[in-house]
Formats: C-alpha cells, structure tokens, sequence
C-alpha cells in the first residue's frame, strides 16, 4: 500500500465542515490513512449485548495495557467502500454480507458482535458524516473499516471481559503502488498464511502482521505480493496477503475453494456470480501451483484491491507471464462490478443500497 497522506492537522489549508468536498488532492489518492471526521463506537454491556453506538470526532482511543486485542490479538475487521454517484448519492456495496462475516469471525474468536442491523446502521452513518471525504466519481472511495476487538482486560489467556465496535473511515485510490498495472507476485514457500484447524478462514487481525515479513521481503525484490501455498503440501494455492486469487483457462475460472484457511472474500464471490452470469464456467477447488504456471490470466480480487490484473507470477526462479489489457477476463469482470459498484451499471442483484 502506497504512504499515508498527512493527518489532518497537518493539512496546509483548513477545510470547512461544510464544504462539499474536504481538501485533499484527489487525483492522486492512494491507500494511505486520511481520517475522515468521524468515527463511530459501539461498546458490548457486560450481558453481551452491543448498546446504542455513538459518532465522535476520529481520534484515539483508551485501551487498558492489559486489553485482551493487545496482549492477544482477539479481534477482528472489516473492509467496505462508498462510492460516490454523479447526483451526489452514495452507494455502499453489500455492507450486509461484511455484517454476517464479522459474526462468523467473532464466533470464531470467541467475541459477541454486533447485529446485520447495528453493523450496517453503522456503516451508513459513517459514510454520511463523512461525505465530505468520499471521492468524486472515478476519483476513489471511502474505505470504511469496522473494527471489532476484545477491550477489556486480561491477564491470563481468556476471552476479553469487554468488546468495543469501532468504525472508521478514509479516502482512497488504488491499493497497489502499481496503481492498475498488472501485479507481479511471488509465490511464497518458506512461510505460510493459516494451517487447516486455524483462523486463516475469518478476518481476524492474526492473520495479518504474520505475513509482513515475507511480504515486506518479495516488496524489497519488486514484488507486490506473495502467492500463498497451502500448509500442508506446499503444492496448492491459497491467496495472496491481501486478496484472494483466480486462474483463468480459456473459459474456465477457478479459484482455492474456501476450505478454512482461505479467506471468504465478498468481492471473491461476487465476481464469481458475474462471471457465471457470463457464462464463464466459474469452479472453487484446490488449484494445484502448476495449474497456475499454465494459466491464461490470473486475477486478484478483495475490497481494498479491486479486481486486480496479474502481469507475472515467479515461482521457484521461473517468471511466467500472463495476458492483461482491456480484452482480458479480469478487465471484462472487473468493468461489471465496478458499474455495479458505482451506479453505471443497473444493479439486478440488490448488491448496493443508496444513501
Ligand atoms: C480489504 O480488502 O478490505 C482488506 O481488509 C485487506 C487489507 C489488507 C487492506
């Protein structure tokens, strides 16, 4: 991801609460934290329910040393944009569905969370208070990141005695530095993302400082991601750090079948419906890491990363390169749900709702 753009204090101009617009330049987002004005909290009473939640000015938050996320990563997110339509509507993209899988990983992480209700209630009102910050059409989105973490504290290893809900919000661009140029990745041997029996299936934050050092190492020899195998054989693909991946072979689409360890992505399984509808035939399975080297193409796809084009995949010292460009599977998909997403296309799915 590219670097943060300054906070707001260090903006050079003020920006006034009601300008249409805050002042940033928004031709050049990338996937850096611009906090939006307001976060949204969302504490758990202690009979496990979630109380009414609150928007207050982003800032930072108190935490006991001994809060059960700090000492033992329980706690997990999510990922949804807002985009913004010519009329000056907002569309949110299946905020529902990032509801349902928050639950499913608080289950998993032995966390109370918030209701479908709650959740997207508190979606909407972060992306309305903060208009101001969501792009102009074309320009970007408004990521918005729900938080869900263990508040309380513990000392030894124990669920957290208290939950928060935090959501909030930043403007951004393209994920990649690379912008939408096709992504070269590394596939991965040494290190691995989740073993069966583990938490790689659900967003937990566990999930993710494990991967920097190897991502942090493909970055420094010019990669902008790794290709994750399975734990077990090393032979079978999983995802990337960030997203989820595909193979394409002539009219063939298959992806890692989500199995526990693979991460169920809304984009993932939204492009899975286009492509169906497309016709293409769209299979979930254990792709085997030579498949990938006899591929057509090979896209990524997540939230924060879109549907994003593979140039090139190294493995084992070989670099095998893939078709890309506006003819491409991924760039045919990618154009659907980016309609969808931003109102160009009709949604028939009843994916976005309007605000
Ligand atoms: C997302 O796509 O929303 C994610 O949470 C991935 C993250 C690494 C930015």
């Amino acid at each position: 991801a590219q670097a943060a753009t300054p906070l707001r204090e260090e903006r050079k101009k003020p920006t006034n609460q009601d300008d249409e617009y805050a002042d940033l330049d928004w031709d050049n987002l990338g996937f850096g934290l611009t906090p939006a004005d307001y976060m949204y909290v969302m504490k758990c009473s202690k009979d496990g329910e979630f109380t009414k939640g609150e928007l207050s000015p982003f800032g930072n938050i108190q935490l006991s040393p001994s809060a059960g996320v700090l000492n033992y990563g329980q706690g997990v997110y999510e990922g949804t944009k807002a985009y913004r339509k010519d009329n000056g509507k907002l569309l949110l993209f299946r905020p529902d569905q990032n509801a349902i899988r928050m639950q499913i990983g608080a289950e998993r992480m032995l966390m109370p969370s918030p209701s479908v209700d709650q959740f997207v209630d508190a979606v909407k009102q972060i992306a309305s208070a903060n208009k101001r910050w969501v792009p102009p059409p074309g320009k970007g989105s408004l990521y918005i990141r729900p938080l869900l973490m263990g508040s309380g504290p513990v000392l030894g290893l124990a669920p957290a005695p208290e939950y928060t809900f935090i959501v909030y919000a930043s403007p951004v661009g393209n994920y990649f530095k690379e912008g939408i140029a096709a992504l070269n990745l590394f596939v991965e041997e040494e290190y691995v993302r989740a073993a069966p029996g583990g938490a790689g299936g659900v967003k937990s934050i566990t999930n993710y400082a494990p991967v920097l050092k190897a991502l942090s190492r493909a970055k420094s020899r010019g990669f902008s991601d790794i290709l994750y195998l399975d734990a077990v054989k090393k032979k079978y693909l999983e995802e990337a750090s960030s997203c989820n991946v595909f193979v394409v072979k002539g009219r063939t689409i298959s992806t890692p079948a989500t199995n526990g360890t693979i991460l169920e992505g809304i984009t993932r399984k939204s492009v899975m419906e286009i492509a169906s509808d497309q016709g293409y035939k769209v299979v979930e399975k254990a792709v085997h890491v030579d498949e990938v080297i006899d591929a057509d193409e090979v896209f990524c796809t997540g939230t924060a990363v879109g549907v994003a084009p593979v140039g090139t995949i190294t493995y084992k010292d070989k670099r095998v390169e893939y078709e890309t460009g506006d003819e491409s599977v991924c760039q045919k998909l990618r154009s659907v749900l980016v309609g969808i997403k931003t109102g160009t296309i009709e949604d028939t799915k009843g994916w976005v709702s309007c605000i």
